[in-house]
């Protein structure tokens, strides 16, 4: 149990070896690396997956919302509304494109974006909301969508934690004006570097989407708008083509072992667990909990061979990049929450054993640490 891994790669490539290592050689027989064949055809895939009219792959999540924004044409001074309590990327690109993030508070038993401040947050600037669908849970985003209407503006769900949920019937990703997810390795759907995709049913959207990843062209030197090199390699496409053949038993396997958590987890006092709501699942991008003094137990986790994380230790408006953006009293409910998450190993492959031995772990290292 001391090899345990906070995301199981290797079980996940050992069973699906054949296949990834069969695509691999195929695109290294046709030497297509940019723009090959693989490219089109998971983009085909993606897309009827998420039940969308377009699928664009680009070179990673980051680049996904970047693109995003840059297709709905974000001028400087623009604003964005976002939550605090989310990784940087999500601000970051807001930021690089001259625009102000305006952080919002999130839900605290989900971590996901207060709906209820969303308004009080919108000015005359305000262009897009961008929630974030945070440890593989959709915000709540039919009610994010009717303020967004109310008031003329587009909608962003970074949905990098959370491909493959599901919200009132409908996938993540194709909830709103444009989805973006990542398939950075750890991700629900990963491959073996950085990747990400944008999903949405608007045609100008993707076709400009498609032209900034490729420079800004729409056709072969020929520059119609500012863009850049943005695109998925051939070879990542091949190995997501190869992961989506197990991907939906992957699922079902996070689902099922985040349930198995959360049961586990409830007979465990001191350990609060993240809320999920009835219209909607939980894909656990991470298992993240809620606990005290952080340090200590993941200390001893550490010790007993239990790897941890913390999905963020700071919101965005504490961090020194985003600090202008928001008083450092701002979004309390983001400040406590960065102050108690934890995340437990978790990947479609973890078996019962080791689960029940991180919540014996966890149960055994928070009695020490109250005593
Ligand atoms: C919420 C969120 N947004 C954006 C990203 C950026 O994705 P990537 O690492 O593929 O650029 C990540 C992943 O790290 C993420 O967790």
């Amino acid at each position: 149990m001391s090899g345990m891994q906070f995301t199981d790669l290797k079980s996940q490539y050992a069973a699906l070896k054949a296949s990834i290592d069969a695509r691999i050689q195929r695109v290294l027989d046709h030497g297509q690396y940019i723009m090959g064949p693989e490219v089109a055809e998971l983009e085909q895939k993606l897309a009827a997956f998420v039940g969308v009219k377009h699928c664009v792959t680009v070179a990673s999540g980051t680049e996904a919302l970047l693109i995003a924004l840059m297709a709905l044409d974000l001028k400087p001074g623009d604003e964005v509304v976002t939550t605090a309590f989310t990784f940087a990327a999500t601000a970051e690109v807001i930021v690089l494109l001259g625009g102000k993030p305006v952080f919002v508070d999130i839900e605290p038993d989900t971590c996901n974006i207060d709906v209820s401040q969303i308004e009080a947050a919108i000015t005359a600037r305000t262009r897009a909301i961008m929630p974030v669908s945070l440890y593989g849970q959709v915000a709540d985003m039919a009610e994010i969508n009717a303020i967004a209407a109310r008031h003329g503006l587009a909608v962003i769900e970074d949905a990098a934690q959370s491909f493959g949920a599901s919200y009132q019937g409908r996938k993540s990703c194709g909830l709103s004006t444009i989805g973006c997810t990542s398939f950075f390795p750890s991700k629900p759907l990963g491959c073996y570097g950085d990747g990400g995709a944008l999903f949405t049913d608007d045609d100008a959207i993707a076709q400009a989407s498609r032209e900034i990843r490729v420079h800004g062209q729409s056709a072969r030197y020929h520059h119609t708008r500012v863009g850049l090199g943005g695109r998925m390699d051939t070879l990542q496409c091949a190995i997501v083509l190869g992961k989506l053949e197990r991907f939906e038993w992957e699922l079902q396997r996070r689902r099922e072992i985040g349930a198995r958590y959360q049961q586990l987890l409830a007979d465990v006092p001191s350990v609060q667990r993240l809320a999920v709501r009835p219209d909607r699942d939980c894909v656990w991008g991470q298992y993240t909990v809620f606990v005290e003094r952080r340090k200590e137990l993941q200390a001893v986790l550490q010790a007993a061979g239990i790897p941890t994380a913390v999905h963020y230790p700071k919101p965005l408006h504490r961090q020194p990049a985003y600090a202008a953006y928001a008083p450092a009293d701002a979004c309390p409910r983001s400040v406590v929450a960065a102050e108690r998450v934890m995340s437990l190993p978790m990947s479609a492959d973890l078996d019962e054993a080791d689960q029940d031995h991180v919540v014996a772990a966890l149960a055994r290292a928070l009695q020490a640490s109250l005593a």
